[in-house]
C-alpha cells in the first residue's frame, strides 16, 4: 500500500480490533514491572502474568501498541532497518481464541480492502516443523490454506524459526506462524524461501500460540493452564515494506527530524546511502532517548542499568553531529520533534517536556566536558610529532576507549595539523580489545568471582572494579599503608572488600574514606594502563598483589594521582563514570583483617 503512514496504520490497526470485540490496552512503560529485564523487549512482557492465567481486567481479548526497547544491535542501527526502540502492535486472546480465529483475523486485517489490501500472492507463511516435543503445526497449515494461501507459500520449519519464548527460554512459550511479505525481488536462487535473508521475504507479523510454560530454567514443557495469542507486528517496518521504501528511517514519524538535521548539516539523508548512518543513528537514538526520559517510569543517564543505555544512546547520538557537522546541541531541536509527533498518544510527553530537555542538555554538556579532557590529550600525544606524521592505530584507538574521543574527531583534528591516522591499526586495536572483554568477561576478576554475561553487567562490574582502586588508595591514606588488601569479590550488585586492620574502623575514619573516593570520582581521572616490569613498577609506587602469578611483565593500572595498581583490569575509563560510592557495612572479616561492602549509585 502507497502512502501508508506509521498514524494511518494505528489507526487502522485500532478500527479492525475494536470491530472485532478487542479492548484497546495502553502500552506499557518501556521499565517492565518486574527486574528480571532492564526494559520491555515486547509486547507481551507485560502481560504475562495474564498469559500464564491471572484473569485481566479488561478481559480476554485485547490488543495495544507497545514501545520496545532492544540493545542487541545497537552496534548496527544506522543500517536500513535496524533500531533500539520501535513499536509492536500486538493483540492477544488471553485463554479466550486460538488458532482459528488467529488465523483467520490476520489473514482479513492483512488482505481486506479496507485495511493493508496485500494482494494474497505477495504473502507467505511459516508453521512449526515438529520435535519430538510437539506435533508439526498442520492446523495451522491448513488454516492458511482455507484463507487461501498456496500450498507453496506454506513452509514448515523447526524450532529455531517458528518457537517463540522469551529470551533465556523461562516463562510462556509455544509455536509461531509468521507472515512474510514478498518484496517482488528476484528469487535468489532454488532454495529461497522466507528463512532466506536476500532481501525478498520481509517477516511482517508473528502469531505465537502460547499454551505451553517452562518454569525453571532447565524444567521440561508443561502446558498451561489455557491456551493464548500473543502476536507482534513491526510499526515501522510496516510501514516501510507496503510502500516500498528502501528503509524503515522513511516514515512519518521521523520525517520533521530529518528534515531538522537536513537544514542544520546542509546534507542530505540519502536512505541507500551508508554515509547517511549518522542521520538514522541520531533519529533512532533521540527517539529512544525521548521515550526513556518521558516514560511514567523516567529513566535518567547514569552508569547503571537502563541508565547507562540512555546515557550510551545520547553519546553515541552526539558523536554523530561530529559527521554532520552540526552542534550537539542541535539534538534538542531533534527531541522536540519528537515530542511533538508522539504527543497525543504519549500524554505524559507534554508534562514532562522540561525534564525531557534538560536531560538530553546535561548529558550532552558532560559528555563535551569529556570530550574536552580528550583534546588534552590529543595535543600531549601530538607535541612532538611534524607535518605527514601518522597517529598510529594504539593512540587512535585509546584517545576512543580511554576518553571517550570518537574515531572521526581524531582522524579531522589531524587532517587539520597535517597527520594522518592509522585507521587500520584503529580496527586492529578495537578487534583486539574487544576479544580481550570476551575473554575477560568469562575470566575470574582478580581475586573475586564475577562471571559477566551481558555487556551491561560487564560495565557494571568494570566500574565496581575501579571503585575498589580507589577505596583500597583511600583506606591507605586513612588508616596507614599497612591497610593492604587481603580480599576482594565483586558481584554486579556491590564490592567487597578485605585489608588489614587491627580495630574497627569509626565512623569518622568510614566516612573519611567514602569521601576521599567521592572526590577522587569527581575530579573526573582517567584511568589509565600500562604495562612494565614488575622491578618498575614496584619504583613508581604502585600497590597491589606482587605475586609472582601476574608474570615478570604486569599492568598497572593509573587513576590520576589517586591510584596506582597493579591488576589484570578491565576498568572503566573515567573515575566520574563512577557515580557516588556509598559504604554499606564495615565488619571483621578474621582476626586483624575488616571487611567493607559498598555500593555505586
Ligand atoms: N511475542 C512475539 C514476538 O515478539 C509476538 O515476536
Amino acid at each position: 500500500m502507497k502512502n501508508l503512514t506509521s498514524k494511518m496504520l494505528l489507526n487502522m490497526w485500532r478500527d479492525f480490533w475494536l470491530k472485532n470485540g478487542h479492548k484497546e490496552i495502553k502500552g506499557a512503560s518501556l521499565i517492565p514491572e518486574d527486574n528480571s529485564v532492564l526494559f520491555t523487549t515486547a509486547g507481551m512482557q507485560p502481560l504475562i502474568p495474564y498469559l500464564m492465567g491471572k484473569p485481566h481486567p479488561m478481559g480476554k481479548k485485547l490488543f495495544d501498541c507497545q514501545p520496545c526497547l532492544r540493545t542487541n544491535d545497537i552496534e548496527d542501527v544506522g543500517d536500513n532497518r535496524h533500531h533500539t526502540m520501535f513499536f509492536m502492535l500486538g493483540n492477544w486472546s488471553i485463554g479466550s481464541y486460538f488458532k482459528e480465529e488467529a488465523i483467520k483475523w490476520s489473514y482479513d486485517f492483512l488482505t481486506n480492502e479496507k485495511y493493508l489490501a496485500i494482494p494474497k500472492n505477495r504473502l507467505a507463511v511459516t508453521v512449526f516443523q515438529g520435535d519430538e516435543r510437539v506435533p508439526r503445526d498442520e492446523k495451522s497449515a491448513s488454516l492458511w490454506k482455507e484463507c487461501g494461501i498456496s500450498e507453496d507459500r506454506i513452509f514448515y520449519f523447526p524450532k529455531k524459526d517458528n518457537w517463540w519464548e522469551i529470551g533465556g527460554g523461562v516463562g510462556p512459550c509455544g509455536p509461531d506462524t509468521e507472515i512474510f511479505y514478498d518484496t517482488g525481488k528476484p528469487s535468489c536462487g532454488k532454495n529461497c524461501d522466507p528463512s532466506c535473508d536476500c532481501g525478498k521475504w520481509v517477516e511482517i507479523w508473528n502469531n505465537v500460540f502460547m499454551e505451553f510454560v517452562v518454569e525453571k530454567a532447565g524444567d521440561p514443557l508443561k502446558k498451561l493452564p489455557q491456551q493464548n495469542v500473543d502476536t507482534g507486528m513491526g510499526l515501522e517496518r510496516v510501514v516501510s515494506v507496503l510502500n516500498g521504501y528502501k528503509s524503515t528511517y522513511q516514515n512519518d514519524c521521523f520525517e520533521k527530524a530529518i528534515s531538522v538535521l537536513e537544514n542544520l548539516s546542509g546534507k542530505k539523508f540519502d536512505f541507500e546511502k551508508k554515509d547517511s548512518k549518522p542521520f538514522a543513528v541520531v533519529c533512532d537514538h533521540i527517539r529512544a532517548s525521548v521515550f526513556l526520559l518521558g516514560d511514567v517510569k523516567p529513566t535518567v543517564p547514569s552508569n547503571v542499568g537502563q541508565g547507562y543505555i540512555l546515557r550510551r544512546l545520547i553519546r553515541r547520538a552526539v558523536n554523530c553531529t561530529k559527521s554532520l557537522n552540526i552542534e550537539a546541541k542541535s539534538l534538542i531541536e531533534v527531541a522536540k520533534c519528537f515530542i511533538e509527533f508522539y504527543k497525543d498518544e504519549f500524554k505524559n510527553f507534554e508534562q514532562q517536556e522540561q525534564f525531557i530537555l534538560s536531560e538530553l542538555e546535561k548529558e550532552i554538556e558532560k559528555f563535551n566536558k569529556a570530550i574536552d579532557g580528550g583534546l588534552k590529550e590529543f595535543s600531549v600525544v601530538t607535541k612532538n610529532m611534524k607535518k605527514g606524521d601518522i597517529i598510529d592505530g594504539k593512540t587512535a584507538f585509546r584517545l576512543f576507549d580511554t576518553f571517550g574521543f570518537p574515531k572521526e574527531l581524531t582522524l579531522e583534528l589531524a587532517t587539520e595539523k597535517g597527520f594522518s591516522v592509522d585507521l587500520k591499526g584503529f580496527e586492529e586495536a578495537y578487534k583486539e580489545h574487544q576479544q580481550k572483554s570476551r575473554d575477560n568477561s568469562g575470566a575470574m576478576f582478580k581475586g573475586g568471582v564475577s562471571q559477566s554475561e551481558s555487556e551491561q553487567d560487564k560495565q557494571i562490574l568494570a566500574r565496581l572494579h575501579s571503585a575498589t582502586h580507589l577505596l583500597h588508595s583511600a583506606l591507605r591514606k586513612v588508616i596507614g599503608n599497612g591497610a593492604e588488601q587481603r580480599g576482594s569479590n565483586i558481584t554486579t550488585e556491590r564490592l567487597r572488600f578485605d585489608f588489614v586492620c587491627d580495630h574497627k574502623m569509626t565512623p569518622e575514619e568510614l566516612e573519611k574514606v567514602e569521601n576521599l573516593v567521592n572526590e577522587a570520582i569527581k575530579a573526573d581521572a582517567p584511568i589509565t594502563c600500562e604495562e612494565m616490569s614488575l622491578e618498575k613498577a614496584k619504583q613508581s609506587g604502585a600497590i597491589g598483589i606482587f605475586e609472582s602469578k601476574y608474570g615478570d611483565k604486569v599492568t598497572v593500572y593509573t587513576m590520576g594521582e589517586f591510584s596506582k595498581e597493579i591488576c589484570g583490569g578491565p576498568h572503566a575509563s573515567h573515575t566520574g563514570e563512577l557515580g557516588t560510592f556509598k559504604i554499606l557495612k564495615e565488619e571483621s572479616s578474621s582476626s586483624g583483617i575488616r571487611r567493607i561492602k559498598a555500593v555505586l549509585k
